[in-house]
Parts: structure tokens; C-alpha cells; sequence
């Protein structure tokens, strides 16, 4: 299955129900990570207590706030090709309009999109969305505004999210914002800033809010989420020495899991993305435990080289990561391993190339995502390290790579062929309106006939067929 995403080239558009006595509307765009739709929820949220409706319809919108994504230089250049979209409605159609972006693009240009995009007139950090009814105030009379000022505390933990153009069945609940890892290829800490966790009482409503209001699954969301650590707010850092970090009463992520699949064990629970380096056995131990955590987790590796492991400062080696998927796999049996791949880091060679098929071939991995290394300006790699590796290289080694998930897919789907799954109905399946669509706890996408179920139904589904991406079925019952 072809899991190379670009970073949602298409972008999102999102609308929610109006609110009574809002006036003013809001176009709001995300690119890039779930994080980002997450964050988008949150500051459409912020700004429904200030008048705006949400619209899909450029022409008719007051404010126009585009989510951005710095990930790889394709997702910036995309994100450029929206401005130049707007500003071509704002010429022609609704010259009212102000423009503001916001995310990782946002962070990382900072006043420099003023000058740069003469269309943008507002410039917002991912950690400064509670600022946006300031800043707004200046948009109108008159002034460009920015905050990109990024916090050791915020959470948005006291923001209830409103809920965008969703299926009204799965949500994303943020659990981590920021990054602490440093990996060196990538500009995330750059652009979302220092690691926070986030309480779990503000968690655990969360979820209770979704619970009541018919949802039934949830992703708990992190850039790392296995370092999640609660003691009280702030950094880690913060704490003068370890036995003042013990005597605060924390709570990790393995206890997070287990307090929120304990809350709620009718609610179906995911979570995304773990690190290997700070993936504990424990946590495992709590999937295993509880029958609604899905038994899938995205364990992204980025090469198999302990070499090139080093040179992108990921703190483990491919020794000790195959150790964790023998032990994902003892744990969990059957689990679901899904990665992220980057081929061609700077100094990549054939040889490190083959080590990371040759892992690939070890786990075999259900699916993954997978990207050609692009240099992001400011991070580690970028400052040390020349970008060496031919553009036609890295071309072949991504087609390599891909094809030998795809066969993996392919083996890993047929693996369900006669066996019954539990389907979480999400929507009409697009390729054929008679049928249903929604997800195995596994993650594969199952479609079955539609017949008296309905979206939210779990089902028990018997798989006749498959593609290398999608499970093809009939419903046997309701799960219990
Ligand atoms: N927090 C996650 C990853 C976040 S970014 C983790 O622990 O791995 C999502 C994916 O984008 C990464 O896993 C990596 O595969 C890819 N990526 C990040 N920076 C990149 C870059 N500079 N070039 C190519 N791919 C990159
Ligand atoms: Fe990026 Fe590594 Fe963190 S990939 S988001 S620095 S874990």
C-alpha cells in the first residue's frame, strides 16, 4: 500500500455548526500533522467566543488562517501555492479578507512572511493561539501582527476543542505539545518549541466530553508521546534534582493509558507517535492489558543503520530496536507495527541503504510512511552536515523502500483473510455507496455491505477478500 504521504498536499478544510449570533466567518486550512488539525480545532474554538462561524467558502470569509506545515520543503512550498490562491480571491472576489498562517511555518519565518508574502497580515505561533483576539484587534485597524513567542506552560489543557469537519466518531485529544529530541534532521523543536505534558485531569474530561457526546475512539496525540510526564506543569528540567521530581506525584504515560482505558472501556483508544528511544515496556504491558487499546503502534525507526542512527541522533541502535519489536511482538502478540522511513540522510551509502531494507525484511512492517531526507534550515544536520546524497539516489532508494512495503502490506493484509475483525464504522466507503468503511484496531481500512449498520456501530466483520491496503468483507453481528 502506497503510504508515501505528502503531507496532505490537499490540505483540509474544516467547517463546524454555527453558533447563534456569530456574524463574522472564519476559513480555516490545516496541512501538514495531526497535530495541526488538533490545533486548528483549538483555535477555531478561541475564535467562536469572538464572533466567527466557520465557512468553507473563501469568498465569503472575513479571516482566513492556513495551519502550516515546515516538516519537508515540499510542505512549505504547498503552503506558499495557498497563499497565492488567496490572494488571487482577495483581488478578485473579496478584497475584505485578512489572511493570517499559522503553525510550524509561521515559527520558523516569524516577521519574515510580512515581507515575504505581501498577503499575510497576521503571523501566529503554534504556541500563542490564546494571543490571536489581540492580535486581531490590530489586523483591524490597520496593523500586520505577530506572536510567535513559544511557552514552557501552554497546553490550550482549559480550551475544550471544537470539533471540525469530523465523523463525529474518532477525535484527536493532544496529550504532549513540543519536542525535546533533537533529532537532527528535523526542525520541530525549532518550531513547536520545549516538551510539555499535559494534565490528566484535563485529559480525562476531555475524553469524558467526547464520551458524551458519541464518540468512540480517540488518538492520544504527541510528537513523543511515551515521554509524556505530569508532575505539575512546565519542563522537566524545572526540577532541581531527582528526588524532587519523585515526591511530586507524576504520572507517566503507561499510567495515562492505563487511566484513561480504564475510564472509558467502551471508548476505543490509539495513540501516536512513539519514539523508540523512549518506548518502555510498560507501556506495552498496558495495551496488552486493556481490550480497547488497539494493538497498533507507530514505532518510527528512519533508517536501518546504527550509523546513520547516530549521525540523526535517534538514541538507539538497530540492535536495540529490534529487540523492542521482539518484544512489542511477546507483549502484544499479533500487534501491528507500522514506521517512518527517511532515505538519503547526508552521508547515506549503499551500504547503510541495505541495512535499512534488510530491517524492513526483519519486522516487516503493516505499513509505513516514507520520505526522501530534505534539509531543513537551522536544524543540526543542516548546519553540519552537507546534503550529499544525488536527488536521483534518493529517488531510487525511496522507490526501493516503498515496494518492499508494499509487498509487506500485502502479506501482513492477507494475513486476515477468513478471520473475523472488529470494524469501527467511520463513513460510506468513496468507491462504492452501498458500502461501509472504518478501521481494524490493527488499523487496516475494511469495507463491508452497508446493510442495517450504522457510523459508530463496532462490527463484526468476516474477510473475504483484500487489497494490499484494504480489508473487503461481510458483517456478521454487532460486537459485544
Ligand atoms: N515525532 C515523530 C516524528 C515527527 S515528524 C518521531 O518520533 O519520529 C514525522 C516524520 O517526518 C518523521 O518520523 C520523519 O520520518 C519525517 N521527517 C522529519 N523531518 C524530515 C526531514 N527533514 N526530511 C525528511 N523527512 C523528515
Ligand atoms: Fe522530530 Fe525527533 Fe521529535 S523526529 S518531532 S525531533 S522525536
Amino acid at each position: 500500500m502506497e503510504k508515501i504521504i505528502d503531507e496532505n498536499t490537499q490540505g483540509n478544510t474544516l467547517t463546524l455548526e454555527a453558533r447563534d449570533g456569530n456574524s463574522r466567518k472564519l476559513y480555516i486550512e490545516s496541512y501538514g500533522c495531526a497535530m495541526n488539525f488538533s490545533d486548528s480545532e483549538i483555535v477555531a474554538s478561541i475564535l467562536a467566543d469572538q464572533g466567527y462561524n466557520t465557512t468553507n467558502l473563501l469568498e465569503e470569509a472575513d479571516l482566513v488562517l492556513v495551519n502550516t506545515c515546515s516538516i519537508r520543503d515540499k510542505a512549505e512550498q504547498t503552503v506558499r501555492k495557498r497563499l497565492e490562491k488567496y490572494n488571487a480571491v482577495k483581488r478578485n472576489a473579496n478584497p475584505k479578507m485578512k489572511v493570517g498562517v499559522l503553525g510550524c511555518m509561521a515559527e520558523r519565518l516569524k516577521e519574515k512572511f510580512l515581507e515575504e508574502e505581501k498577503i499575510v497580515d497576521l503571523v501566529v505561533g503554534p504556541d500563542a493561539y490564546k494571543d490571536i483576539p489581540n492580535l486581531l484587534k490590530e489586523v483591524e485597524e490597520g496593523r500586520d501582527a505577530v506572536n510567535v513567542i513559544l511557552s514552557k506552560e501552554e497546553t490550550y489543557g482549559d480550551i475544550s476543542p471544537v470539533r471540525l469537519g469530523g465523523n463525529g466518531i474518532t477525535a484527536f485529544v493532544s496529550i504532549t505539545r513540543g519536542c525535546d529530541n533533537m533529532c537532527t534532521f528535523c526542525v520541530v523543536p525549532f518550531t513547536r518549541g520545549r516538551e510539555r505534558s499535559r494534565d490528566p485531569q484535563s485529559i480525562l474530561r476531555e475524553v469524558d466530553d467526547l464520551a458524551e457526546n458519541g464518540y468512540k475512539e480517540i488518538t492520544l496525540l504527541g510528537q513523543n508521546v511515551d515521554s509524556y510526564l505530569w508532575y505539575g506543569g512546565g519542563l522537566k528540567k524545572d526540577f532541581k534534582n531527582a528526588s524532587e521530581m519523585q515526591q511530586a506525584t507524576a504520572t507517566d504515560f503507561a499510567q495515562l493509558l492505563d487511566l484513561v482505558a480504564t475510564a472509558h472501556p467502551k471508548m476505543r483508544i490509539r495513540f501516536s507517535t512513539s519514539n523508540p528511544q523512549d518506548m518502555h515496556e510498560e507501556v506495552l504491558h498496558v495495551v496488552a492489558k486493556h481490550e480497547n487499546i488497539c494493538n497498533h503502534i507507530h514505532l518510527p525507526v528512519q533508517s536501518g543503520s546504527t550509523r546513520i542512527l547516530k549521525a540523526m541522533n535517534r538514541q538507539h541502535t538497530r540492535e536495540e530496536y529490534m529487540k523492542l519489536i521482539d518484544k512489542t511482538r511477546e507483549i502484544i502478540p499479533g500487534c501491528a507495527i507500522s514506521q517512518d522511513m527517511i532515505v538519503g540522510f547526508p552521508t547515506e551509502t549503499e551500504e547503510d541503504h541495505k541495512e535499512t531494507l534488510s530491517l524492513m525484511e526483519y519486522v516487516k512492517y503493516d505499513f509505513g510512511y516514507m520520505y526522501k531526507y530534505s534539509e531543513r534550515p537551522g536544524t543540526m544536520a543542516a548546519r553540519k552536515l552537507k546534503d550529499d546524497v544525488p536527488e536521483a539516489t534518493k529517488s531510487r532508494r525511496l522507490t526501493e523502500i516503498v515496494e518492499l512495503q508494499q509487498k509487506h502490506s500485502a502479506i501482513r493484509t492477507a494475513e486476515f483473510l477468513g478471520k473475523t475483525v472488529t470494524v469501527l464504522i467511520e463513513k460510506e466507503s468513496k468507491k462504492n455507496k452501498d458500502e461501509w468503511s472504518g478501521r481494524t484496531e490493527h488499523n487496516n481500512v475494511a469495507v463491508f455491505p452497508k446493510s442495517t449498520y450504522k457510523p459508530g456501530d463496532f462490527v463484526k466483520v468476516k474477510v473475504t477478500d483484500c487489497t494490499t491496503a484494504t480489508l473487503i468483507g461481510e458483517a456478521v453481528g454487532l460486537a459485544p
